[in-house]
C-alpha cells in the first residue's frame, strides 16, 4: 500500500485559515465505511468505460480509452449464461476507468471514493497514482484522495482482480498470485471424500494450490455493487452507531449514540452535534458541544431517552425510526448523517429463541446472492426481490446470508419486510495464514460497522462456515464483535463431529446439520450447553436425492418439499431449537459436489426466482386468514413424462386450510384432513390424499379449501396439455432511467387455468423495443429448466420510454409485456 504525507492549506470559511497535516495513511480505510448521506455523493455508477483484460500503462492517466466499452454498475467482467459458468471466464485481471470533472473551486472539500464491493481484488488509481488496493469482495472500501484531485478533469482506473487464490477469505492459496499456471484439478474422489468428511481442514487437501471449485460458490468478477464520490467538509461525521438500549422497557428505553467525526484540522472552538430520531408521529432530539482535539477520529456519546412511545420493530410490523446526525460549527451548519434503526430485542437462549420477550421459532432459508447472466451484479431493485420472496411467499422469519455479507439493497428490504438475517463474515471450510486470518478479522469488523445498526440483523456470524476448531482465532473474532457491538449475540455453522466440541467461543451453538434417517433427512437434539440453533439442513446432502431439477421426476421435486417440512418439524418439535434455516432458499451457480451443469439445484426456489415443487411446504406456512393457500406436491400432468397414475398413492397437497374437498373431472373425489400423524409439529401440515387416476379422459383436479366449514379458496389444475398457454410476467411496471435499474421478465408454460405444466420444451426467442437491455440469453431452451425461464430488463441511461418485451415460444405461440422507464426517482 503506498503512504504518503502533505501538508496542506485548508481554507474555510467556516474555519478559517488551517494548516494541517492529513493522515499519513492515504489508503484504504478499512474500518469507515457507512451508509451514511455525505455533504455531496456523486453516484459513480454510470459512464464507466471497461476495457476488458488488464494491459500495463492502462492506468495511466492520459491512456487511450477511446476503444473501451461503456457500462454501468453495478457490472460483471464476464459473459455469463444462466448455467455452465466457467471460472476461466472472469479469473484474470481487468480494467475499469472513470472520467469524472470536478468544479473550479474546490476550496476545502474533503474527497472519498467508496466502493460498496469489487469481486477479489481491487487496485485504485487516481489521474495515475495508485491510492491503495483492497482485497476481498463482499465489504466495502473507501480512501480519501482529496490530495490527489484537482479542478477540471480527473481519472478513477481500478484494476479488478478476479482471480482465484488471493489470500483473503473466503479463498484458499491458489496458484495465480503467484504464477499464471492452471491448477491441478482435485480428482472427484477426493472432492466427494472432502463432502463427506465435511471438515476441510487444510490437511486434507495439498497444501497449495487449490482449484476455485474447493470453494462451493463461484465468485465471478467485476465492480459488481456501486461506487460513490463523497465529498464532505475537513471535518466530518464519519460513522454513527446508533444502539437501542433497554427496548422493551418503556422507561429505561434509549439510544445510545456513537458518532465518529472524522477531522483534517483541529479546530478552535467546539463542534456541535445534534442527534433526531424521528418517524410514526414521534420526534426525540438532543445535542451536546465536543471539542475536537486531534486530527482523525474523535468519538462523539450521545444518549436519546424519552421514548415511550415508540413501536417495536418485529416481523409482522417491522417500525422504523429515521436517525439524523448535525454537525455544526460556530452555529453553522457542516455535515450530516442519516441512518434507520428500529426498536426490538432479539435474544437467543437455551430454552429457545424470542424476539421482543416472545418465544418465536427461526423458520428460513439460506441465501446465496448469485444471479443468472450476472453473476452478483444486480442492482437494488433485483436484490431485494429476493427477500420479498423470501418474506412474503415463502412465510421465512428469517434469512441467513451465507456465505458472505450481502447487497446493502437486500438488507434494506430485510429491514422494511421484518425478515431477520443472519450476517455472516466470508468463509467456507478453510482458515489460513495469518495474513489470511487479518482479513478475516478486518472482515467481521467492516461487517459490524457496515450494518450494526440494521434491526433485520439479530445476530453476527463471526465463526466462520465449517471451519476447524482455532481458539485463538475465534477469541479474537468474539472480542472484536462484542467490542463493536455488545448489543448481539454471534454464532457459527459447524459441521460433523464439531457438533459434539467444547472449543467453541461464539454464543450461539449452530449446527449444519445433514444426518439422515434412511431415506429421509433428520435433526440431531439440540444442545443443552448452548443456544441452539439449525444452520442448514436438506440441500444436497440429507434428503433423499442431491438434485432438485425441474426436469427430474415430479415425485423428485415433490420429495424436497417434504424433505423441508421434515426438518422443519423436527425444530417445531423441542423448544431448546431456537429454529432451523434450511440449505437452501435459491439455486446458485457452482463447481463442487453435487453439481450439474455447474449448478447446485437444491434450492427451492430455482436460479431465476421461480418457486419450485420444493417451495409448497414453505408457501402454504402462512395464517390463512393472511392468504389461504393450496400448493400440490405434484403436477395434474398425464404427459409423457409424467406416471400414467397420476399423482399416485401418496399425493400431497401443501395447504393451510382444515379441510379440502377434491374433484375430478367435477366428480366429488375426496375429502381430506391435514396429515398431523406424520407432521404433528407443523402449524400446517399438508394434506395426504390416494390420487391414482386414469387421466385417459384428460380430467380437471378442482381443489376447494375449507375453514371452519367456510369454503376460502377454489384451485383448478388442467391435464389437458392442447389448452397450455405461454405465460409472460414482468416484476414491475416501472423502472428507473438510470442505466442499472432492472426487472425481471418471467416465462413459463402452464395449464388452462395457470398453474405449472411440467417439462414443457421448445425455444423462446426474446425481443426487445425501446430504451432497454436484455440480460438474458435467447433463444431460451425451455426444456433444459423444465418449462421455465426468466430474463432481465434493463433500463438505458437517460433514455424514459415504454420497453416492449415480446416472448416467442416455438410452439405456442407469442407473449408480450411493457415496462416503462421512467426518469428521476419515480420508479
Ligand atoms: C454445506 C455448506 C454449504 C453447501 C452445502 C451443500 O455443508 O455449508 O455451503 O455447500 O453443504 O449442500
Amino acid at each position: 500500500m503506498k503512504r504518503y504525507t502533505r501538508r496542506v492549506f485548508l481554507r474555510s470559511s467556516v474555519m478559517g485559515l488551517a494548516l494541517a497535516t492529513l493522515p499519513a495513511d492515504g489508503g484504504w480505510k478499512s474500518e469507515v465505511v457507512s451508509h451514511g448521506l455525505s455533504a455531496k455523493s456523486l453516484n459513480l455508477n454510470t459512464d464507466w468505460l471497461f476495457g476488458g483484460e488488464y494491459v500495463p500503462g492502462s492506468t495511466d492517466l492520459d491512456f487511450n480509452d477511446k476503444e473501451f466499452e461503456r457500462v454501468t454498475l453495478p457490472h460483471c467482467v464476464a459473459h455469463l449464461s444462466w448455467r455452465n459458468w466457467d471460472p476461466k471466464s472472469w479469473e484474470k485481471r481487468w480494467i475499469y476507468r472513470r472520467h469524472f470533472n470536478l468544479p473550479d473551486k474546490l476550496g476545502n472539500i474533503r474527497f472519498f471514493l467508496r466502493f460498496e464491493g469489487v469481486m477479489t481484488g481491487a487496485s485504485v488509481y487516481i489521474n495515475g497514482q495508485l491510492i491503495g488496493r483492497h482485497l476481498g469482495g463482499y465489504l466495502p472500501f473507501k480512501a480519501e484522495i482529496t490530495q490527489l484531485v484537482s479542478s477540471g478533469h480527473n481519472v478513477v482506473a481500478v484494476i479488478d482482480d478476479a482471480r482465484w487464490g488471493l489470500d483473503v477469505p473466503p479463498d484458499r492459496p491458489g496458484p495465480s498470485t503467484s504464477s499464471e499456471s492452471v491448477a491441478p484439478e482435485i480428482s472427484h474422489l477426493q472432492q466427494m471424500q472432502m463432502q463427506s468428511s465435511k471438515i476441510y481442514r487444510r490437511a486434507y487437501l495439498p497444501e497449495t494450490p487449490y482449484p476455485s471449485s474447493s470453494v462451493d460458490f463461484w465468485q465471478p468478477g467485476g465492480i459488481y455493487r456501486e461506487a460513490y464520490l463523497e465529498a464532505v467538509p475537513p471535518i466530518f461525521i464519519a460513522d454513527v452507531f446508533a444502539k437501542p438500549v433497554d427496548v422493551l422497557d418503556s422507561n429505561r428505553r434509549r439510544v445510545e449514540v456513537e458518532c465518529t467525526i472524522d477531522a483534517s484540522v483541529v479546530p478552535r472552538d467546539p463542534v456541535q452535534v445534534q442527534v433526531e430520531l424521528y418517524g410514526h408521529g414521534m420526534r426525540s432530539s438532543i445535542s451536546r458541544t465536543a471539542s475536537i482535539r486531534r486530527r482523525g477520529r474523535n468519538r462523539v456519546m450521545l444518549t436519546i431517552t424519552g421514548l415511550e412511545d415508540v413501536n417495536l420493530w418485529d416481523i409482522e410490523d417491522p417500525k422504523l425510526y429515521e436517525l439524523r446526525v448535525t454537525l455544526r460549527y460556530r452555529g453553522k451548519y457542516l455535515h450530516s448523517y442519516h441512518t434507520r434503526i428500529g426498536f426490538r430485542e432479539a435474544r437467543f437462549t437455551k430454552e429457545g429463541f424470542f424476539l421482543n420477550g416472545r418465544r418465536l421459532k427461526l423458520f428460513g432459508l439460506n441465501r446465496h446472492q448469485f444471479y443468472p447472466y450476472a453473476g452478483g451484479a444486480m442492482p437494488a431493485r433485483v436484490q431485494r426481490k429476493d427477500a420479498e420472496i423470501l418474506k412474503k411467499e415463502l412465510n421465512c422469519n428469517m434469512v441467513r446470508c451465507s456465505h458472505y455479507p450481502q447487497s446493502p439493497h437486500f438488507l434494506d428490504a430485510c429491514d422494511e419486510l421484518g425478515l431477520m438475517v443472519w450476517e455472516e463474515a466470508p468463509g467456507w471450510g478453510y482458515l489460513g495464514d495469518q495474513k489470511w486470518l487479518g482479513r478475516a478479522l478486518r472482515d467481521i469488523k467492516q461487517m459490524i460497522i457496515r450494518d450494526r445498526n440494521r434491526p433485520s440483523v439479530i445476530i453476527w456470524g463471526v465463526r466462520l462456515n465449517e471451519t476447524p476448531n482455532d481458539s485463538s482465532f475465534y477469541s479474537k473474532a468474539q472480542a472484536v464483535a462484542k467490542a463493536l457491538d455488545d448489543s448481539r449475540q454471534t454464532t457459527g455453522a459447524m459441521i460433523g463431529s464439531l457438533y459434539a466440541t467444547k472449543d467453541f467461543q461464539q454464543d450461539v451453538f449452530s449446527y449444519n446439520d445433514y444426518h439422515k434417517n434412511g431415506n429421509w433427512p433428520t435433526l440431531n437434539p439440540p444442545r443443552a450447553d448452548y443456544p441452539y440453533m439449525v444452520s442448514e439442513a436438506v440441500g444436497s446432502l440429507s434428503g433423499p436425492y442431491h438434485y432438485y431439477r425441474r426436469t427430474d421426476p415430479a415425485e423428485v421435486q415433490s420429495a424436497q418439499a417434504t424433505a423441508h417440512a421434515i426438518v422443519h418439524d423436527i425444530a417445531a418439535s423441542d423448544e431448546r431449537y431456537c429454529g432451523l434455516l434450511a440449505w437452501s432458499g435459491f439455486d446458485y451457480e457452482s463447481g463442487t459436489g453435487y453439481v450439474y451443469e455447474e449448478v447446485k439445484w437444491n434450492g427451492v426456489v430455482d436460479l431465476f426466482r421461480v418457486p419450485k415443487l420444493g417451495a409448497a411446504f414453505y408457501i402454504s406456512q402462512v395464517d390463512p386468514r393472511v392468504r389461504p393457500v393450496i400448493e400440490p406436491g405434484f403436477y395434474w400432468d398425464f404427459g409423457p413424462n409424467s406416471p400414467a397414475q397420476g399423482p399416485g398413492e401418496n399425493a400431497l397437497i401443501w395447504s393451510n386450510c382444515d379441510r379440502l374437498e377434491l374433484f375430478v373431472g367435477e366428480e366429488h373425489y375426496a375429502s381430506v384432513e391435514p396429515d398431523s400423524d406424520s407432521f404433528p409439529h407443523l402449524r400446517y401440515p399438508p394434506f395426504r390424499v390416494d390420487l391414482r387416476v386414469d387421466g385417459a379422459s384428460k380430467p380437471d383436479l378442482r381443489i376447494d379449501g375449507y375453514l371452519q366449514g367456510r369454503r376460502v379458496i377454489s384451485r383448478r389444475f388442467s391435464s389437458d396439455a392442447s389448452r397450455d398457454r405461454f405465460l409472460l410476467t414482468v416484476d414491475d411496471a416501472e423502472i428507473r432511467a438510470d442505466g442499472s435499474d432492472a426487472t425481471r421478465a418471467a416465462f413459463r408454460v402452464v395449464d388452462a387455468y395457470g398453474a405449472p405444466r411440467p417439462f414443457a420444451g421448445g425455444e423462446v426467442f426474446l425481443s426487445l423495443k425501446g430504451p432497454g437491455d436484455l440480460v438474458g440469453q435467447s433463444p431460451f431452451p425451455l426444456g433444459d429448466n423444465g418449462g421455465v425461464g426468466a430474463v432481465w430488463i434493463r433500463s438505458q441511461q437517460g433514455k424514459p420510454g415504454a420497453i416492449h418485451i415480446r416472448a416467442e415460444h416455438s410452439d405456442l405461440g407469442n407473449a408480450t409485456a411493457m415496462v416503462r422507464s421512467v426518469s428521476g426517482r419515480r420508479a
